[in-house]
């Protein structure tokens, strides 16, 4: 098994400003922390990447980016590539995200080629999965789950399984408060290292870690994390606030 990662997705949140004075008070709190069973991720908007890049390089913290172009270079408005990424010292890339699927449209399509060009350029895709409320109250989450795992995947072939990190994020949990509890998110990781098994097998899939998000606060982290399939989470709102966030990061592990 790989590291518990606990990654904090800022979406929109921090310019270049915002984000020097998180790092100003979030590093020293890291101090006491040991990376040697964790490790600890943070996604910035791309134009805070370059200044998070220069604060994190002599600190543990690794770097993600919240999404990516398949194509290295070119005529691609808008867009920024895997080599741009990995210049500035990114590690991961969040891809998938239900923001990205239900507000900006992205397809299962579009998402698996992006998934291929970032894991081509030796980044970490950390591909994103989740049924909204309707689907879950339709009893077909595990159908739509398994759909976007395997449709977002399908262009990668063999894999180690470091180089994936799975994210389960049940879209009526994000930003809402309202949590899966423990034993809804378990049953839907243990699903998803299952269908993983089947396509990459088993020691594969034992090595995928899969991150849990929605609502992850300091006051839930310790029953989610418990899990035997709950390798780490992806926290939005906690993560924007150094002592909110590190609390989450500091939880004890078994
Ligand atoms: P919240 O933690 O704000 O619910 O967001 C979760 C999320 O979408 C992380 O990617």
């Amino acid at each position: 098994m790989g590291k518990p990662l606990f990654a904090g997705n800022w979406k929109m949140n921090k310019g270049v400003a915002e984000t020097r004075e998180f790092f100003e008070k979030f590093l020293p709190l890291t101090k006491d922390i040991d990376f040697e069973n964790r490790e600890i991720m943070i996604a910035p908007p791309f134009i805070s990447l370059s200044v998070a890049s220069e604060i994190v390089k002599d600190s543990k913290i690794s770097l993600g980016a919240q999404n990516a172009c398949w194509a290295k270079k070119g005529a691609f408005t808008g867009e920024i590539s895997p080599v741009m990424l990995k210049e500035l010292g990114v590690k991961y890339v969040i891809l998938g995200h239900s923001e990205r699927r239900h507000i900006f449209g992205e397809s299962n399509e579009l998402i698996a080629k992006r998934v291929k060009g970032v894991y081509e350029e030796g980044l970490i895709p950390v591909l994103c999965v989740g049924e909204t409320l309707e689907e879950r109250e339709k009893g077909i989450t595990f159908e739509v789950v398994e759909n976007q795992l395997k449709e977002g995947l399908k262009e990668i072939g063999n894999l180690d399984g470091a180089e994936l990190v799975i994210a389960y994020e049940p879209v009526w949990a994000i930003g809402t408060g309202k949590t899966a509890t423990p034993s809804q998110a378990e049953e839907v990781h243990s699903f998803i290292r299952q269908i993983l098994g089947e396509m990459y097998g088993k020691n594969v899939a034992d090595v995928i870690r899969i991150l849990y998000g929605g609502s992850v606060k300091p006051g839930n982290i310790k029953e989610l994390i418990v899990q035997p399939n709950i390798d780490g989470v992806l926290v939005g709102g906690a993560s924007l606030e150094p002592e909110s966030f590190f609390e989450i990061c500091k939880v004890e592990i078994s």
